[in-house]
Protein backbone atom coordinates (compact mmCIF):
# COMPACT_ATOMS: atom_id res chain seq x y z
CA UNK A 1 0.00 0.00 0.00
CA UNK A 2 1.43 3.58 -0.63
CA UNK A 3 1.38 5.44 2.24
CA UNK A 4 -2.13 7.12 1.43
CA UNK A 5 -3.90 4.37 0.11
CA UNK A 6 -3.95 1.51 -2.39
CA UNK A 7 -3.96 2.62 -6.14
CA UNK A 8 -6.38 0.18 -7.21
CA UNK A 9 -9.42 -1.19 -5.27
CA UNK A 10 -12.50 -3.76 -6.19
CA UNK A 11 -15.79 -3.39 -4.98
CA UNK A 12 -17.78 -6.87 -5.25
CA UNK A 13 -20.34 -8.30 -3.16
CA UNK A 14 -18.15 -10.99 -2.58
CA UNK A 15 -14.69 -11.19 -1.27
CA UNK A 16 -12.92 -13.97 -3.67
CA UNK A 17 -12.60 -16.57 -0.14
CA UNK A 18 -14.74 -18.52 1.75
CA UNK A 19 -14.03 -17.19 5.48
CA UNK A 20 -14.49 -19.76 8.05
CA UNK A 21 -14.77 -18.81 12.39
CA UNK A 22 -13.39 -21.64 14.26
CA UNK A 23 -15.06 -22.43 17.84
CA UNK A 24 -12.33 -20.13 19.73
CA UNK A 25 -13.29 -17.18 17.09
CA UNK A 26 -10.37 -17.42 15.11
CA UNK A 27 -10.79 -16.68 11.50
CA UNK A 28 -9.62 -18.74 8.78
CA UNK A 29 -10.35 -18.29 5.05
CA UNK A 30 -9.74 -20.00 1.54
CA UNK A 31 -9.44 -18.58 -1.80
CA UNK A 32 -13.12 -19.23 -3.64
CA UNK A 33 -12.00 -19.74 -7.14
CA UNK A 34 -14.23 -17.80 -8.81
CA UNK A 35 -13.01 -16.00 -12.72
CA UNK A 36 -13.22 -12.83 -11.28
CA UNK A 37 -10.28 -13.24 -8.81
CA UNK A 38 -8.26 -15.15 -11.40
CA UNK A 39 -8.46 -12.31 -14.04
CA UNK A 40 -8.07 -9.71 -11.22
CA UNK A 41 -5.16 -11.15 -9.47
CA UNK A 42 -1.99 -10.44 -11.53
CA UNK A 43 -3.61 -6.86 -11.90
CA UNK A 44 -3.93 -6.38 -8.20
CA UNK A 45 -0.61 -7.77 -7.40
CA UNK A 46 1.51 -5.62 -9.55
CA UNK A 47 -1.02 -2.44 -8.53
CA UNK A 48 -1.17 -2.87 -4.86
CA UNK A 49 -4.29 -3.61 -4.58
CA UNK A 50 -7.28 -4.05 -2.25
CA UNK A 51 -11.03 -6.07 -2.19
CA UNK A 52 -13.62 -4.65 -0.31
CA UNK A 53 -16.16 -7.44 -0.25
CA UNK A 54 -18.23 -9.69 2.14
CA UNK A 55 -17.68 -12.29 3.75
CA UNK A 56 -20.54 -14.34 2.82
CA UNK A 57 -21.63 -14.71 6.73
CA UNK A 58 -24.06 -13.13 9.16
CA UNK A 59 -22.63 -10.21 11.47
CA UNK A 60 -18.53 -11.58 10.88
CA UNK A 61 -16.77 -8.93 12.18
CA UNK A 62 -12.69 -8.95 10.62
CA UNK A 63 -10.44 -6.27 10.49
CA UNK A 64 -8.72 -6.35 6.99
CA UNK A 65 -6.15 -9.04 6.14
CA UNK A 66 -3.66 -9.41 3.16
CA UNK A 67 -4.40 -13.08 1.09
CA UNK A 68 -2.46 -13.62 -1.97
CA UNK A 69 -0.64 -10.49 -2.02
CA UNK A 70 -3.71 -8.36 -1.70
CA UNK A 71 -5.28 -6.41 0.93
CA UNK A 72 -9.00 -7.88 1.16
CA UNK A 73 -11.24 -6.00 3.29
CA UNK A 74 -14.32 -7.56 5.17
CA UNK A 75 -17.78 -5.74 4.94
CA UNK A 76 -20.32 -6.84 7.60
CA UNK A 77 -23.90 -7.35 6.61
CA UNK A 78 -26.04 -8.18 9.54
CA UNK A 79 -28.83 -11.53 9.69
CA UNK A 80 -31.25 -8.83 8.20
CA UNK A 81 -29.79 -7.12 5.45
CA UNK A 82 -28.75 -10.70 4.36
CA UNK A 83 -32.59 -10.91 3.69
CA UNK A 84 -33.13 -7.47 2.75
CA UNK A 85 -30.19 -6.57 0.57
CA UNK A 86 -29.00 -9.53 -0.58
CA UNK A 87 -31.36 -12.19 -0.75
CA UNK A 88 -34.44 -9.56 -0.96
CA UNK A 89 -33.90 -6.72 -3.36
CA UNK A 90 -31.09 -8.12 -5.10
CA UNK A 91 -31.59 -11.45 -5.78
CA UNK A 92 -35.79 -11.35 -5.51
CA UNK A 93 -36.44 -7.70 -6.95
CA UNK A 94 -33.04 -7.19 -9.51
CA UNK A 95 -32.07 -10.52 -10.50
CA UNK A 96 -35.53 -11.47 -11.73
CA UNK A 97 -35.80 -8.13 -13.12
CA UNK A 98 -33.00 -8.09 -15.16
CA UNK A 99 -33.32 -11.58 -16.26
CA UNK A 100 -36.73 -10.76 -18.38
CA UNK A 101 -39.08 -11.14 -15.50
CA UNK A 102 -38.67 -14.94 -16.06
CA UNK A 103 -39.65 -14.87 -12.30
CA UNK A 104 -42.00 -12.20 -10.85
CA UNK A 105 -39.72 -9.51 -9.14
CA UNK A 106 -41.03 -8.30 -5.56
CA UNK A 107 -40.74 -4.86 -5.00
CA UNK A 108 -40.36 -3.57 -1.28
CA UNK A 109 -39.56 -0.26 0.06
CA UNK A 110 -37.77 -1.98 3.08
CA UNK A 111 -35.32 -3.77 0.97
CA UNK A 112 -34.82 -0.75 -0.79
CA UNK A 113 -34.05 1.19 2.12
CA UNK A 114 -31.29 -1.55 3.31
CA UNK A 115 -29.44 -1.53 -0.53
CA UNK A 116 -29.59 1.42 -0.15
CA UNK A 117 -28.14 1.40 3.11
CA UNK A 118 -25.52 -1.62 2.14
CA UNK A 119 -24.09 0.33 -0.65
CA UNK A 120 -23.02 3.24 1.45
CA UNK A 121 -21.48 1.08 3.33
CA UNK A 122 -19.48 -0.70 0.53
CA UNK A 123 -18.80 3.19 -0.50
CA UNK A 124 -17.23 4.13 2.46
CA UNK A 125 -15.05 0.82 3.22
CA UNK A 126 -13.92 1.56 -0.77
CA UNK A 127 -12.96 5.42 0.30
CA UNK A 128 -10.81 4.79 2.93
CA UNK A 129 -8.89 1.86 1.15
CA UNK A 130 -8.44 4.07 -1.97
CA UNK A 131 -5.29 6.55 -2.55
CA UNK A 132 -5.46 10.13 -3.96
CA UNK A 133 -6.55 9.41 -7.59
CA UNK A 134 -7.17 5.88 -7.57
CA UNK A 135 -8.52 3.46 -9.20
CA UNK A 136 -12.17 1.97 -8.35
CA UNK A 137 -13.71 -0.78 -9.84
CA UNK A 138 -17.34 -1.59 -8.75
CA UNK A 139 -18.76 -5.05 -9.64
CA UNK A 140 -22.03 -6.14 -10.44
CA UNK A 141 -26.09 -5.33 -9.74
CA UNK A 142 -25.45 -6.00 -5.79
CA UNK A 143 -23.75 -2.51 -5.78
CA UNK A 144 -25.42 -0.29 -8.65
CA UNK A 145 -25.37 2.99 -6.03
CA UNK A 146 -22.04 2.77 -5.07
CA UNK A 147 -20.09 4.83 -7.88
CA UNK A 148 -22.34 7.69 -7.05
CA UNK A 149 -21.92 7.31 -3.45
CA UNK A 150 -18.42 6.63 -3.45
CA UNK A 151 -17.77 9.80 -5.94
CA UNK A 152 -19.44 12.18 -3.13
CA UNK A 153 -17.14 10.89 -0.26
CA UNK A 154 -14.22 11.07 -2.86
CA UNK A 155 -14.44 13.08 -6.46
CA UNK A 156 -10.74 12.57 -6.96
CA UNK A 157 -11.67 8.28 -7.69
CA UNK A 158 -11.69 7.14 -11.49
CA UNK A 159 -14.81 5.08 -11.05
CA UNK A 160 -15.26 1.76 -13.28
CA UNK A 161 -18.52 -0.41 -12.92
CA UNK A 162 -19.11 -3.80 -14.48
CA UNK A 163 -22.44 -5.35 -14.99
CA UNK A 164 -21.84 -9.02 -14.68
CA UNK A 165 -25.61 -9.86 -16.02
CA UNK A 166 -27.88 -8.33 -18.19
CA UNK A 167 -29.38 -4.90 -18.40
CA UNK A 168 -32.91 -5.13 -19.28
CA UNK A 169 -35.13 -3.49 -22.07
CA UNK A 170 -36.59 0.06 -20.61
CA UNK A 171 -39.78 -1.56 -20.77
CA UNK A 172 -39.16 -3.98 -18.31
CA UNK A 173 -36.21 -1.70 -16.33
CA UNK A 174 -39.45 1.08 -15.90
CA UNK A 175 -41.13 -1.57 -13.73
CA UNK A 176 -38.69 -0.05 -10.76
CA UNK A 177 -39.77 1.92 -8.52
CA UNK A 178 -36.40 3.42 -7.63
CA UNK A 179 -35.16 3.47 -11.58
CA UNK A 180 -33.88 6.90 -11.92
CA UNK A 181 -32.08 5.94 -8.63
CA UNK A 182 -30.27 3.25 -9.81
CA UNK A 183 -29.36 5.01 -13.44
CA UNK A 184 -28.01 7.82 -11.49
CA UNK A 185 -26.12 5.48 -9.07
CA UNK A 186 -24.17 4.37 -12.31
CA UNK A 187 -23.55 7.10 -13.72
CA UNK A 188 -21.35 8.36 -10.86
CA UNK A 189 -18.99 6.18 -12.48
CA UNK A 190 -16.65 7.23 -15.42
CA UNK A 191 -17.00 4.15 -17.17
CA UNK A 192 -19.76 1.37 -17.20
CA UNK A 193 -19.06 -1.62 -18.97
CA UNK A 194 -21.51 -4.47 -19.89
CA UNK A 195 -21.45 -7.91 -21.32
CA UNK A 196 -23.38 -7.48 -24.99
CA UNK A 197 -24.20 -4.36 -27.28
CA UNK A 198 -27.33 -4.52 -26.57
CA UNK A 199 -27.07 -4.00 -22.75
CA UNK A 200 -25.02 -1.04 -23.15
CA UNK A 201 -27.82 0.53 -25.70
CA UNK A 202 -30.40 -0.57 -23.08
CA UNK A 203 -28.94 1.19 -20.29
CA UNK A 204 -28.04 4.21 -22.69
CA UNK A 205 -31.94 4.36 -23.72
CA UNK A 206 -33.18 4.36 -20.22
CA UNK A 207 -30.60 7.48 -19.41
CA UNK A 208 -32.17 8.93 -22.17
CA UNK A 209 -35.74 7.86 -20.99
CA UNK A 210 -35.38 8.99 -17.26
CA UNK A 211 -32.94 11.87 -17.03
CA UNK A 212 -32.76 14.97 -18.69
CA UNK A 213 -29.09 14.08 -19.71
CA UNK A 214 -28.09 14.21 -23.16
CA UNK A 215 -25.99 11.54 -25.11
CA UNK A 216 -24.05 10.71 -27.84
CA UNK A 217 -23.50 7.41 -29.43
CA UNK A 218 -21.83 5.87 -25.88
CA UNK A 219 -20.76 8.80 -24.25
CA UNK A 220 -23.17 10.44 -21.56
CA UNK A 221 -22.67 14.22 -20.87
CA UNK A 222 -23.06 14.89 -16.67
CA UNK A 223 -23.82 18.45 -15.82
CA UNK A 224 -22.65 20.35 -12.49
CA UNK A 225 -25.12 22.47 -10.75
CA UNK A 226 -24.86 24.90 -12.65
CA UNK A 227 -26.01 22.73 -15.68
CA UNK A 228 -23.12 23.58 -17.94
CA UNK A 229 -21.52 19.53 -18.66
CA UNK A 230 -19.34 18.39 -15.79
CA UNK A 231 -18.05 15.21 -16.68
CA UNK A 232 -18.09 12.05 -19.45
CA UNK A 233 -19.47 8.70 -18.72
CA UNK A 234 -19.14 6.11 -21.26
CA UNK A 235 -21.26 2.80 -21.79
CA UNK A 236 -19.40 0.23 -23.66
CA UNK A 237 -19.78 -3.75 -23.67
CA UNK A 238 -16.57 -5.74 -22.47
CA UNK A 239 -18.06 -9.48 -22.52
CA UNK A 240 -16.09 -11.09 -19.85
CA UNK A 241 -14.37 -14.23 -20.42
CA UNK A 242 -12.39 -17.25 -18.30
CA UNK A 243 -8.97 -18.01 -17.78
CA UNK A 244 -8.62 -20.19 -20.99
CA UNK A 245 -5.48 -20.92 -20.96
CA UNK A 246 -5.68 -22.86 -16.83
CA UNK A 247 -8.54 -24.89 -18.25
CA UNK A 248 -6.51 -26.01 -20.69
CA UNK A 249 -3.81 -26.81 -19.26
CA UNK A 250 -6.01 -28.87 -16.88
CA UNK A 251 -7.91 -30.91 -19.34
CA UNK A 252 -4.37 -31.91 -20.53
CA UNK A 253 -3.18 -33.58 -17.48
CA UNK A 254 -2.99 -37.19 -16.66
CA UNK A 255 -5.20 -37.29 -14.08
CA UNK A 256 -8.18 -35.46 -15.41
CA UNK A 257 -7.71 -37.02 -18.45
CA UNK A 258 -7.97 -40.63 -16.18
CA UNK A 259 -10.63 -38.85 -14.22
CA UNK A 260 -12.87 -38.42 -17.52
CA UNK A 261 -12.44 -42.01 -18.61
CA UNK A 262 -13.38 -43.36 -14.81
CA UNK A 263 -16.72 -41.15 -15.29
CA UNK A 264 -17.13 -42.79 -18.41
CA UNK A 265 -16.83 -46.27 -17.19
CA UNK A 266 -19.20 -45.13 -14.12
CA UNK A 267 -21.47 -43.85 -16.14
CA UNK A 268 -21.81 -47.53 -17.79
CA UNK A 269 -20.47 -46.57 -20.72
CA UNK A 270 -22.58 -45.10 -22.72
CA UNK A 271 -22.27 -44.35 -26.48
CA UNK A 272 -23.79 -40.19 -25.73
CA UNK A 273 -23.01 -38.45 -22.54
CA UNK A 274 -24.63 -35.07 -22.31
CA UNK A 275 -23.68 -32.38 -19.77
CA UNK A 276 -25.54 -29.80 -17.98
CA UNK A 277 -23.73 -27.61 -15.28
CA UNK A 278 -25.29 -24.32 -13.95
CA UNK A 279 -25.92 -23.01 -10.13
CA UNK A 280 -29.43 -24.12 -9.67
CA UNK A 281 -31.06 -20.61 -11.19
CA UNK A 282 -34.37 -20.57 -12.78
CA UNK A 283 -32.70 -18.49 -15.76
CA UNK A 284 -30.51 -21.19 -16.77
CA UNK A 285 -33.30 -22.99 -18.97
CA UNK A 286 -32.99 -26.45 -16.59
CA UNK A 287 -36.37 -27.62 -17.30
CA UNK A 288 -36.59 -26.80 -20.81
CA UNK A 289 -33.48 -28.94 -21.35
CA UNK A 290 -34.48 -31.56 -19.13
CA UNK A 291 -37.98 -31.77 -20.79
CA UNK A 292 -36.59 -32.00 -24.08
CA UNK A 293 -34.20 -34.98 -23.03
CA UNK A 294 -37.46 -36.51 -21.47
CA UNK A 295 -39.35 -36.08 -24.86
CA UNK A 296 -36.24 -37.66 -26.63
CA UNK A 297 -36.65 -40.65 -24.85
CA UNK A 298 -40.23 -40.70 -24.73
CA UNK A 299 -40.08 -40.67 -29.00
CA UNK A 300 -37.30 -43.23 -29.10
CA UNK A 301 -35.28 -40.59 -31.05
CA UNK A 302 -32.45 -41.78 -28.09
CA UNK A 303 -32.06 -44.30 -26.69
CA UNK A 304 -32.09 -44.94 -22.67
CA UNK A 305 -29.61 -47.65 -22.21
CA UNK A 306 -27.09 -45.77 -24.97
CA UNK A 307 -27.39 -42.15 -23.39
CA UNK A 308 -27.45 -40.46 -20.18
CA UNK A 309 -27.63 -36.66 -19.10
CA UNK A 310 -25.36 -35.40 -16.42
CA UNK A 311 -26.76 -32.17 -14.58
CA UNK A 312 -24.88 -30.60 -11.93
CA UNK A 313 -26.89 -28.32 -10.31
CA UNK A 314 -24.97 -26.42 -7.52
CA UNK A 315 -27.12 -25.10 -4.72
CA UNK A 316 -27.12 -21.44 -5.04
CA UNK A 317 -29.77 -18.64 -2.89
CA UNK A 318 -31.68 -21.37 -1.03
CA UNK A 319 -33.57 -19.04 1.23
CA UNK A 320 -34.92 -17.43 -1.81
CA UNK A 321 -38.86 -18.57 -2.56
CA UNK A 322 -38.11 -18.93 -6.36
CA UNK A 323 -34.84 -21.04 -6.25
CA UNK A 324 -36.75 -24.03 -3.73
CA UNK A 325 -39.97 -23.71 -5.96
CA UNK A 326 -37.44 -24.42 -8.83
CA UNK A 327 -35.82 -26.90 -7.02
CA UNK A 328 -38.68 -28.97 -6.28
CA UNK A 329 -39.75 -28.78 -9.98
CA UNK A 330 -36.46 -29.83 -11.42
CA UNK A 331 -35.95 -32.65 -8.78
CA UNK A 332 -39.69 -33.85 -9.74
CA UNK A 333 -38.92 -33.55 -13.18
CA UNK A 334 -35.58 -35.75 -12.96
CA UNK A 335 -37.53 -38.21 -10.66
CA UNK A 336 -40.16 -38.74 -13.21
CA UNK A 337 -38.22 -39.22 -16.42
CA UNK A 338 -35.72 -41.47 -14.18
CA UNK A 339 -38.52 -43.61 -12.96
CA UNK A 340 -39.71 -43.97 -16.14
CA UNK A 341 -36.43 -44.60 -18.24
CA UNK A 342 -34.33 -46.03 -15.39
CA UNK A 343 -33.39 -49.37 -15.07
CA UNK A 344 -30.66 -51.45 -12.12
CA UNK A 345 -27.63 -49.73 -12.85
CA UNK A 346 -28.52 -46.88 -15.00
CA UNK A 347 -30.44 -44.07 -14.67
CA UNK A 348 -31.41 -41.44 -17.70
CA UNK A 349 -30.57 -38.44 -15.89
CA UNK A 350 -27.73 -38.31 -12.91
CA UNK A 351 -28.49 -35.02 -10.95
CA UNK A 352 -25.59 -34.01 -8.82
CA UNK A 353 -26.75 -30.89 -6.34
CA UNK A 354 -23.71 -30.22 -5.64
CA UNK A 355 -20.31 -28.11 -6.61
CA UNK A 356 -17.22 -29.58 -7.80
CA UNK A 357 -13.82 -28.02 -7.82
CA UNK A 358 -12.09 -27.26 -11.16
CA UNK A 359 -10.65 -30.58 -11.86
CA UNK A 360 -13.41 -32.44 -11.38
CA UNK A 361 -15.01 -29.97 -13.77
CA UNK A 362 -12.20 -30.26 -16.33
CA UNK A 363 -12.81 -34.00 -16.48
CA UNK A 364 -16.72 -34.15 -16.70
CA UNK A 365 -16.21 -31.06 -19.62
CA UNK A 366 -13.92 -34.26 -21.18
CA UNK A 367 -16.24 -36.65 -20.79
CA UNK A 368 -18.95 -35.16 -22.40
CA UNK A 369 -20.11 -35.54 -25.82
CA UNK A 370 -22.75 -33.02 -26.05
CA UNK A 371 -22.43 -29.68 -23.27
CA UNK A 372 -26.42 -28.46 -23.25
CA UNK A 373 -26.28 -24.75 -22.01
CA UNK A 374 -29.92 -23.33 -21.93
CA UNK A 375 -30.61 -20.17 -20.42
CA UNK A 376 -33.67 -18.57 -20.68
CA UNK A 377 -31.35 -15.45 -19.87
CA UNK A 378 -27.92 -15.11 -19.01
CA UNK A 379 -25.58 -12.31 -19.03
CA UNK A 380 -22.42 -14.11 -20.35
CA UNK A 381 -22.26 -17.93 -19.50
CA UNK A 382 -18.73 -18.78 -18.30
CA UNK A 383 -19.49 -22.66 -18.46
CA UNK A 384 -19.95 -22.75 -22.16
CA UNK A 385 -16.48 -20.95 -22.70
CA UNK A 386 -14.81 -23.90 -19.70
CA UNK A 387 -16.22 -25.91 -21.85
CA UNK A 388 -14.64 -24.99 -24.87
CA UNK A 389 -11.57 -24.54 -23.06
CA UNK A 390 -11.41 -28.36 -21.92
CA UNK A 391 -11.73 -29.34 -25.29
CA UNK A 392 -8.21 -29.27 -26.53
CA UNK A 393 -8.76 -32.82 -28.08
CA UNK A 394 -11.08 -30.53 -30.45
CA UNK A 395 -13.58 -33.00 -29.90
CA UNK A 396 -17.23 -32.19 -28.24
CA UNK A 397 -20.61 -30.09 -29.08
CA UNK A 398 -22.00 -27.50 -27.51
CA UNK A 399 -25.25 -26.35 -27.89
CA UNK A 400 -25.54 -22.97 -26.62
CA UNK A 401 -29.03 -20.61 -25.75
CA UNK A 402 -29.21 -17.62 -28.17
CA UNK A 403 -30.04 -15.76 -24.84
CA UNK A 404 -26.57 -15.87 -23.36
CA UNK A 405 -23.57 -13.38 -23.75
CA UNK A 406 -21.80 -16.29 -25.05
CA UNK A 407 -23.72 -16.58 -27.94
CA UNK A 408 -22.44 -13.22 -29.41
CA UNK A 409 -19.46 -14.41 -29.23
CA UNK A 410 -19.32 -18.24 -29.84
CA UNK A 411 -19.66 -19.06 -33.24
CA UNK A 412 -19.45 -22.92 -34.31
CA UNK A 413 -21.62 -23.55 -31.30
CA UNK A 414 -25.38 -25.52 -32.34
CA UNK A 415 -27.87 -21.85 -31.04
CA UNK A 416 -31.01 -22.71 -29.66
CA UNK A 417 -33.99 -21.15 -28.51
CA UNK A 418 -34.68 -23.37 -25.37
CA UNK A 419 -38.78 -21.81 -25.30
CA UNK A 420 -38.59 -23.74 -28.70
CA UNK A 421 -38.48 -27.54 -27.20
CA UNK A 422 -38.77 -29.16 -30.65
CA UNK A 423 -35.95 -26.87 -31.94
CA UNK A 424 -34.11 -27.81 -28.80
CA UNK A 425 -34.22 -31.74 -29.72
CA UNK A 426 -33.08 -31.94 -32.98
CA UNK A 427 -30.29 -29.67 -31.93
CA UNK A 428 -29.58 -32.08 -29.05
CA UNK A 429 -29.46 -34.84 -32.13
CA UNK A 430 -27.49 -33.17 -34.37
CA UNK A 431 -25.06 -32.54 -31.69
CA UNK A 432 -25.16 -36.14 -30.57
CA UNK A 433 -24.84 -37.10 -34.04
CA UNK A 434 -22.51 -34.90 -35.56
CA UNK A 435 -20.10 -35.88 -38.56
CA UNK A 436 -16.52 -35.77 -36.51
CA UNK A 437 -14.98 -33.77 -38.92
CA UNK A 438 -17.90 -31.24 -38.75
CA UNK A 439 -17.30 -31.52 -35.10
CA UNK A 440 -13.40 -30.80 -35.20
CA UNK A 441 -14.11 -27.88 -37.36
CA UNK A 442 -16.52 -26.08 -35.09
CA UNK A 443 -14.33 -27.00 -31.70
CA UNK A 444 -11.25 -25.44 -33.21
CA UNK A 445 -13.27 -22.27 -34.42
CA UNK A 446 -14.59 -22.03 -30.48
CA UNK A 447 -11.32 -22.59 -29.01
CA UNK A 448 -9.82 -19.97 -31.26
CA UNK A 449 -11.81 -17.40 -29.58
CA UNK A 450 -12.03 -18.69 -26.39
CA UNK A 451 -8.61 -18.91 -26.06
CA UNK A 452 -7.28 -15.18 -27.54
CA UNK A 453 -10.16 -13.70 -25.68
CA UNK A 454 -9.69 -14.57 -22.18
CA UNK A 455 -10.32 -12.94 -18.92
CA UNK A 456 -7.19 -11.41 -18.43
CA UNK A 457 -7.49 -9.83 -21.76
CA UNK A 458 -10.97 -8.88 -20.38
CA UNK A 459 -9.27 -6.59 -17.36
CA UNK A 460 -6.94 -4.99 -19.50
CA UNK A 461 -9.27 -3.88 -22.15
CA UNK A 462 -11.33 -2.25 -19.39
CA UNK A 463 -8.80 -1.34 -16.97
CA UNK A 464 -6.95 0.32 -19.82
CA UNK A 465 -10.16 2.33 -21.16
CA UNK A 466 -10.86 3.67 -18.22
CA UNK A 467 -7.38 4.62 -17.43
CA UNK A 468 -6.73 6.56 -20.59
CA UNK A 469 -10.36 8.39 -19.98
CA UNK A 470 -9.91 11.90 -19.77
CA UNK A 471 -9.85 13.27 -16.12
CA UNK A 472 -12.70 15.20 -15.16
CA UNK A 473 -11.47 19.23 -14.98
CA UNK A 474 -11.19 18.75 -18.88
CA UNK A 475 -14.41 19.17 -19.14
CA UNK A 476 -14.83 22.16 -16.46
C1 LIG B 1 -23.87 -14.40 -10.77
C2 LIG B 1 -23.66 -12.95 -10.38
C3 LIG B 1 -22.54 -12.81 -9.37
C4 LIG B 1 -22.76 -13.75 -8.21
C5 LIG B 1 -22.90 -15.19 -8.71
C6 LIG B 1 -23.18 -16.20 -7.57
O1 LIG B 1 -22.81 -14.84 -11.56
O2 LIG B 1 -23.42 -12.16 -11.51
O3 LIG B 1 -22.47 -11.48 -8.89
O4 LIG B 1 -21.70 -13.67 -7.28
O5 LIG B 1 -23.96 -15.24 -9.62
O6 LIG B 1 -24.30 -15.83 -6.84
P1 LIG B 1 -24.24 -15.50 -5.30
O7 LIG B 1 -25.59 -14.92 -4.98
O8 LIG B 1 -23.99 -16.81 -4.61
O9 LIG B 1 -23.12 -14.54 -5.04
Amino acid sequence: MGKDGFSLVVVANRLPVDMTVAEDGSVDWQRSPGGLVTALEPVMQDADGAWVGWSGAAGLEVEPFDADDMRLVPVTLSATEIERYYEGFSNDTLWPLYHDVIAQPAFHRHWWDAYRRVNQRFAEAAAAQAAQGAIVWVQDYQLQLVPKLLREIRPDLRIGFFNHIPFPPLELFQQLPWRRQVIEGLLGADLIGFQRAGDASNFIRAVRRLTDLTTRGQIITMEGHDGKPSRHVRAAPFPISIDSQRFDDLARTPEVQARAKEIREDLGDPEIVMLGVDRLDYTKGIRHRIKAYGELLQDGRLDPSKSTLVQVASPSRENVGAYQELREHVEGLVGRINGEYGEIGHSAIHYLHHSYPPDEMAALYLAADVMLVTSLRDGMNLVAKEYVAARSDDNGALVLSEFTGAADELAGALLVNPHDIDGMKEAILHGAHMDPKDKRKRMRRLRRRVLSDDVAKWSESFLGVLSAMPSRTTYV
